[in-house]
């Protein structure tokens, strides 16, 4: 029983890191895009890994800000993933 206090104290107290640093592509486009435009704009859209690197820098310049290692999830997830037609948001 203590064990079990001791295990679940342990999940609870690690939680809230694992899952910042966890962030789904969904997730960080939710939490990240979703402050200037709906996201709707970026999953309506279909560009190659290139134009997605073009449109990230692009939103950096207007102020948008996500780390380094989000940018590459979220661009190799867009470009792998937006397919036409593809709604499965
Ligand atoms: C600071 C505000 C801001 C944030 C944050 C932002 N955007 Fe944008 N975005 C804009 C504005 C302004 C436009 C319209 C002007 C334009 O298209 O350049 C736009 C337009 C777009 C478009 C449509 C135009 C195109 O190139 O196809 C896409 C796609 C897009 N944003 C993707 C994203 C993604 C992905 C993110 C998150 C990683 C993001 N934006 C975050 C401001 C922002």
């Amino acid at each position: 029983m203590l064990r079990h206090i001791i295990i679940l104290i342990f999940i609870l107290s690690i939680a809230p890191v694992t899952f910042t640093e966890n962030l789904s592509p969904k997730d960080i486009i939710e939490k990240r895009c979703s402050v200037c435009h709906s996201t709707n704009r970026v999953y309506d859209t279909k560009k190659s890994k290139t134009e997605w690197e073009t449109t990230f820098d692009r939103m950096t310049n207007y102020g948008a800000k996500f780390g380094q290692d989000e940018r590459e999830a979220v661009i190799k997830y867009l470009s792998e993933k937006n397919i036409p037609g593809d709604l499965q948001h």
